[in-house]
C-alpha cells in the first residue's frame, strides 16, 4: 500500500456531513484534503489547483458527478477520480468508469473500503502515469535513434562528395566552401539559426547528384557538348532522389539541392522555377555556389579575379540572384583580400531540430 503523505484529494459532495466523513478519514491517512460542494465549485478550484485524486458523489444539484467526471478526465486526464453512489446507481457508477473514472464506492460505504479503494485507485494512477512516461520515453528514443541512422548515412555521403571531390583538382574543397560561404550568408541576412543549419546541411551537400554524373564528362579538360552539359546539369535532380528518403523531415534542404542552379529570371535549371518560387534558402546557396565556381579553377577557364566574380555577382542582382543575398554576401566579407576563403575543415553533419520553421521551404517574405 502506497503511503501518500501529503498527496493532495478533492472531495466533492452536496452533503457536507458526507464530505467531513471523507476529510476525515482520508486526513486520517495523510492525505490533504479540500472540499467542494458541488461540480461547478470543483471545477473553479481545479483550474486554481490541480490534484492527484478527485472523490465525487454522483448525484449533485448544477453539474452532476459524471458531468464533472466529463470535464475532469478531457481537462486533467493525469487526475484519478473515484465516484461515490448510491447502491441504486451502479449502472451510473459503471458508466463512470467507462468514462474514465478509476474506481467507485456504494454507499453506505465502509471505511476500509474507501481507504483501500482510493489507494487502488492512486496506485492504478501512478502505474499509468509510469507506463506513459515509458512510453514517451520510448517514443523519443526511438525517434533519436532513427535520426541518427539518417545522419550517419548522410555522414556517408558527405565523404562520398568530398571523395568526389578530392579526385578532382578543379572542385576539391568546393562543397565545404559554399557551405561556409552560405552559412555567413545566411548569418548576416539575420535568419534564424533553425534555418541557418538547413542552409548550412543544403549547401555541403548540393552537389551530390555529381555522383550520378559520368565522370569522364565532369572532368573533362576543355568545353563542354550541348548534350555533356545537359548530362551534368541533371545533377541537381539526381541529388534531389539520392537525398529524398533522408531528408523527409527538411523539405528546404531538399530544395537546395535541386533548385541551386534556378535563376530568379527563371531561366536556370531543372524546373525554370523564377523569383517568388525559389525558396530563400536556395537564393542563399546560389549565390555562394556560383561565387566559389567563379573563383575556382575550371578545366575549360581559368578562375576569375575576386574582383571580377563580384561584379559578376553585383550584375547577376534581380536576374540570376536574390539582390539582399548578395548584398548579405559583400556585408559577410567586406575585405575582398581575405576572399577566396580558405577551405575549411570538414565537420559530421547533422540534421536540424524538428520544428515548423526548418522543415519548410521559406517564402521570400521571410
Ligand atoms: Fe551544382
Amino acid at each position: 500500500m502506497p503511503q501518500p503523505n501529503s498527496v493532495k484529494c478533492l472531495v466533492v459532495d452536496d452533503e457536507p456531513r458526507l464530505r467531513r466523513v471523507l476529510v476525515r478519514l482520508l486526513e486520517g491517512e495523510g492525505f490533504t484534503c479540500s472540499e467542494a460542494g458541488s461540480g461547478v465549485e470543483a471545477l473553479e478550484m481545479l483550474h486554481h489547483e490541480q490534484v492527484p485524486l478527485v472523490i465525487s458523489d454522483l448525484r449533485m444539484p448544477q453539474m452532476d458527478g459524471v458531468g464533472l467526471l466529463r470535464e475532469i478526465i478531457a481537462k486533467w486526464p493525469d487526475t484519478a477520480v473515484i465516484v461515490v453512489t448510491a447502491v441504486a446507481e451502479v449502472e451510473s457508477a459503471v458508466a463512470c468508469l467507462q468514462l474514465g473514472a478509476l474506481d467507485y464506492v456504494a454507499k453506505p460505504f465502509h471505511l476500509d473500503e474507501v481507504r483501500a479503494r482510493v489507494m487502488q485507485a492512486l496506485d492504478k494512477r501512478r502505474l499509468k502515469l509510469e507506463l506513459e512516461d515509458y512510453r514517451h520515453n520510448l517514443e523519443r528514443r526511438v525517434q533519436e535513434q532513427a535520426r541518427r541512422i539518417e545522419e550517419l548515412s548522410l555522414e556517408r555521403l558527405q565523404a562520398l562528395v568530398h571523395f568526389l571531390e578530392e579526385k578532382d583538382p578543379y572542385t576539391r574543397g568546393h562543397s565545404v566552401r559554399v557551405a561556409n560561404y552560405s552559412t555567413r550568408i545566411a548569418r548576416e541576412m539575420g535568419l534564424p539559426q533553425s534555418v541557418v543549419e538547413v542552409i548550412t546541411l543544403g549547401a555541403e551537400l548540393h552537389d551530390i547528384g555529381k555522383i550520378g554524373v559520368s565522370e569522364q564528362v565532369l572532368h573533362k579538360a576543355g568545353k563542354l557538348s550541348e548534350p555533356e552539359y545537359r548530362h551534368i546539369m541533371e545533377h541537381p535532380v539526381i541529388g534531389a532522389r539520392i537525398l529524398a528518403p533522408l531528408m523527409r523531415d527538411v523539405p528546404a534542404a531538399l530544395a537546395i539541392v535541386r533548385s541551386h542552379h534556378e535563376r530568379l529570371d527563371g531561366r536556370g535549371f531543372p524546373d525554370g522555377l523564377a523569383s517568388d518560387q525559389i525558396p530563400l534558402e536556395v537564393r542563399v546557396v546560389t549565390i555562394a555556389d556560383s561565387f566559389d565556381a567563379m573563383t575556382s579553377v575550371r578545366p575549360y577557364r581559368p578562375a576569375l579575379s575576386v574582383q571580377k566574380a563580384l561584379q559578376e555577382l553585383e550584375e547577376g542582382k534581380d536576374t540570376q540572384f536574390h539582390a539582399p543575398a548578395v548584398e548579405a554576401f559583400l556585408a559577410a566579407f567586406p575585405d575582398a583580400t581575405a576572399l577566396p576563403v580558405s577551405t575549411p575543415e570538414i565537420q559530421p553533419l547533422h540534421l536540424p531540430a524538428l520544428s515548423p520553421d526548418t522543415t519548410r521551404a521559406s517564402s521570400p517574405s521571410d
